[in-house]
């Protein structure tokens, strides 16, 4: 690959079920050294593989994990800077490690007692399932029995462009059997997934599975999301897969502060990437305000409203990919770096009994240059 000869790429191997069709590790890179011409190499294959997972990065410096993901995206004028509140619209109390942008901690469970600056951090559990309709019981969880927390693609969707990538720091992994991720959806659907891992699935394959009338419908369609979405569902409660929300709970548009139209963002249900070509159908169901549809460039767009048919309508779609053999649970070990594709991958994390030990990563992503670009021009305002 290039004048990476060092480099080894190796797309992962599918066992006879599985039909996932992403996913790639990387050995013999070392990350705290990696040459600037060899960046664009690296994008264009996440940016193929979707998610790449490099191996071997136990020493990796968070500044060099943030120097790393600014990178990719050359042209951000992300600093590191901002408020992490709010940050891809989790209300998260993240810490960020000194000195390395918004390279933040995630986990829970004892970290030891220096951990880049922070003594004696015990971090709090940050997954629970209470986002769900009807959570596991405490006893059913703590047997093993676990959600998707949420699938989501990372984005504030309100103000800053998407992060074109993340990445994670595997820092420390859990321990212990597998667990069993339950649909809970009345499909009886189940799947074994080790603990600690992130689990994606992809929205080009997604778009893949359409008709040719469907993908012609939503090539020239568009969604408005909320304005401050995460708030606007602070109260919702998810569907037990983790994927869309059921019923109603949204804060009323007049409890939504003083809001600034302009941050308002309207993107279409199709990004394409500019490497590749490929589609995908990325649309973060739980977040659209109102979906804009049409069939061509000089039809005028149907504007549908009501939550419960815009759900309807996001997860007719995305549903279909919702299938264990379409989930790839990705294969990261303690020390490895996971950096994936955010316009073309939907992920989620999957929370874990403490008994399994702790978990650390560091998460680092970037406000995005530019946002999405659709097969077609949508109008930004109406
Ligand atoms: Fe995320």
């Amino acid at each position: 690959m290039g004048s990476l000869t060092s480099w080894t790429v190796n797309p992962l191997e599918r066992k006879s079920k599985e039909k996932w069709n992403f996913g790639a590790t990387v050995t013999g890179v070392d990350l705290n050294n990696i040459p600037s011409d060899d960046i664009k190499i690296l994008r264009d294959e996440v940016w193929r593989h979707k998610v790449v997972i490099i191996k071997d990065q136990h020493k990796l410096d968070p500044k060099k994990q943030w120097d790393l993901i600014r990178s990719l995206d050359p042209e951000t004028t992300d600093e590191g800077k901002g408020s992490n509140d709010h940050r891809n619209g989790l209300l998260t109390r993240a810490r960020c490690i000194p000195g390395a942008g918004n390279v933040r901690v995630f986990g829970k469970g004892y970290l030891g007692e220096d951990h880049h600056g922070y003594k004696n951090l015990t971090l709090d559990r940050f997954l629970n399932h209470q986002w769900h309709i009807s959570p596991p019981s405490k006893e059913a969880f703590e047997s093993g029995l676990t959600r998707f927390q949420r699938w989501h693609f990372d984005a504030p969707l309100y103000g800053d462009e998407p992060t074109w990538f993340t990445c994670l720091h595997i820092v420390k992994q859990p321990r212990g059997p597998d667990l069993t991720v339950e649909w809970a959806d009345g499909s009886g659907l189940t799947m074994k997934i080790p603990p600690g891992r992130t689990a994606f699935f992809s929205s080009v394959q997604l778009y893949d599975m359409l008709s040719l009338e469907e993908k012609n419908l939503v090539d020239h369609s568009w969604v408005e999301y909320a304005p401050h979405p995460f708030k606007w569902i602070q109260h919702c409660k998810s569907q037990n897969t983790g994927l869309g929300i059921v019923g109603g709970g949204h804060l009323p548009e007049e409890e939504l502060e003083n809001y600034d139209p302009t941050a308002v963002k309207r993107y279409p249900m199709v990004w394409v990437n500019s490497l590749t070509g490929e589609r995908a159908f990325q649309v973060h169901g739980i977040c659209v305000r109102k979906l804009y549809l049409r069939n061509s460039l000089d039809e005028q767009p149907r504007i549908v409203e009501d939550i419960t048919e815009i759900q309807d309508f996001v997860l007719g779609i995305q549903n279909r990919i919702l299938k264990p053999e379409y989930i790839l649970p990705a294969p990261a070990e303690e020390g490895d770096l996971v950096i994936w594709d955010n316009y073309s991958l939907f992920h989620t994390a999957i929370d874990y009994p403490e008994r399994y030990g702790p978990k650390a990563f560091h998460k680092a992503d970037s406000g995005g240059s530019a946002g999405p670009k659709g097969p077609v021009q949508i109008p930004m305002s109406e």
